[in-house]
């Protein structure tokens, strides 16, 4: 099959949030910490009504619907999310009940685990079950569900929830380009769950940051490599339209995309003008170390990088910013914000992705979007997802409402049989 990709898409996030300008005030820290240090503006979270499996149950059930799919054409269904619901049941076997009820129970694939990469390794076990032999012709079902909450203190401003379903299969208007992928997989304690009777992470801020924008430089030079190798010519930021990353908080993401310029401008690429070149060299003879601790080149990055960075980042960065970090659903609601913002003028044009989880694994992939066919075209999802909305139709929770939910989930935490009916 040509062309395997995404041929739909649909979105849920709770109706439940806190701004971040009243999360400041509450905390009692500086003005301007959360929504200008962070780049946060909303946090959406899980009322004690809502969790992973209800939030995929309503997506799932929401994409079949208005794509008008039949339940008896899914023949894949992976999961990603790091959310443990039950340390041996998969969340794939509870969205198994929007199936049993059309008598389909031959459908593969389980959940994937590792921090915010789930979603992609979920993605990328459906795109290689269409690409098989083993391919039987039907679509492959993605979710990616995560509800982000931390421990009082620094983190818990980046917290968030989402779902995200994405159905599978050939002739698709977001095609992979499967040629063009870098990987980055090793060894780290950034942030991990080691404690089973908490759903809050352990993590070391700084180092997470540092993490990502090591697995950030290794998966681009990797991904130029092979773009390299395939074109004939050297890959440059030039060469891609829009650049999508995981969004813990967008602060992240204004640095990413300015190491990105960095290593354009170390790689010499033609496109990085003169006023850049003399703003960055100070900094080309830093060893890798340094050059990840040094804030000015933080800082001369972002400064250089702007203009770009309004024309191909800032559209992916509508939802992250509103409903916080969606851990395996962050990557992919990015991508609904450019969507959403762009629409049908994507049609030609290529995105750049780049998946993290911490602990670690990382990869940057591309898609090149196509017309695609109704009503698998970037209009009828922008339709379907109807962001606007639902944004729209969200009620601010003031903090201390949301510190007492939080405080609930944590002694509920855990709690045997709580979610079996019988
Ligand atoms: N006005 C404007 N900016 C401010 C203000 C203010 N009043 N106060 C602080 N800031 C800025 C800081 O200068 C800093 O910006 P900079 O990084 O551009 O210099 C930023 O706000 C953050 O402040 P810090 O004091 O450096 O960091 P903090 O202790 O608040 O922690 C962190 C931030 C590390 C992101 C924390 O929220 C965290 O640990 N989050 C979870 C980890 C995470 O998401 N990691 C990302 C990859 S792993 C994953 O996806 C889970």
């Amino acid at each position: 099959p040509a062309d395997v990709g995404i041929l739909a898409m649909d979105i849920y996030f709770p109706p439940t949030c806190v701004t971040q300008d009243a999360l400041e005030g509450h905390d009692g820290v500086s003005k301007g910490k959360y929504t200008i240090g962070l780049g946060q503006d909303c946090m959406a979270f899980c009322s004690e009504v809502e969790d992973v499996i209800s939030m995929s149950l309503t997506v799932v059930t929401s994409l079949l619907e208005k794509f008008n799919v039949d339940p008896k054409q899914i023949g894949h269904l992976a999961v990603g999310s790091e959310t443990v619901i039950d340390k041996s049941k998969s969340i794939k076997t509870f969205l198994m009940q929007v199936f049993e009820a059309s008598g389909n129970t031959d459908i593969e694939g389980v959940d994937s685990t590792n921090a915010c990469y789930g979603g992609t390794a979920a993605l990328s076990n459906c795109v290689n079950w269409v690409e098989s032999s083993s391919w039987d012709g039907r679509y492959g079902l993605v979710v990616c569900t995560d509800t982000a909450v931390y421990a009082e203190g620094p983190a818990r401003p980046t917290g968030g929830a989402a779902a995200i379903a994405m159905l599978v299969g050939p002739d698709a208007p977001i095609a992979f380009e499967s040629k063009l992928r870098g990987s980055h997989m090793s060894h780290a304690y950034d942030f991990y769950k080691p404690n089973l009777a908490s759903e809050y992470p352990i993590v070391d801020g700084k180092l997470s940051q540092t993490c990502y924008l090591m697995a950030l430089d290794s998966c681009y030079r990797l991904y130029c490599e092979k773009f390299e190798k395939l074109e004939g010519r050297p890959f440059s930021m030039s060469d891609s339209d829009y650049f999508v990353f995981h969004s813990p908080y967008n602060k992240l993401v204004q640095k990413s995309f300015g190491r990105l310029y960095f290593n354009d401008f170390l790689r010499n690429a033609s496109f990085v003008d003169e006023v850049a070149r003399e703003t960055l060299a100070p900094y080309a003879s830093l060893s890798g170390d340094e050059s990840y601790q040094s804030r000015d080149l933080e800082k001369a990055n972002q400064q250089a990088a702007k203009h770009l960075y309004d024309a191909k980042v800032q559209p992916s960065t509508l939802i992250p910013k509103q409903v916080g970090n969606m851990y395996t659903a962050s990557l992919y609601a990015a991508f609904a914000s450019l969507l959403h913002n762009k629409n049908s003028s994507l049609v030609g044009k290529r995105v750049v992705m780049f998946s993290y989880g911490s602990g670690l694994t990382a990869t940057m992939f591309s898609f090149q979007l196509q017309e695609g066919q109704h009503p698998f075209n970037s209009s009828n999802i922008v339709t379907v997802m109807n962001v606007p909305d639902k944004l729209k139709q969200r009620v601010e929770i003031p903090p201390e409402k949301f510190v007492e939910t939080l405080k609930i989930m944590e002694h509920r935490y855990g709690g045997r049989f709580y979610a079996k009916k019988d």
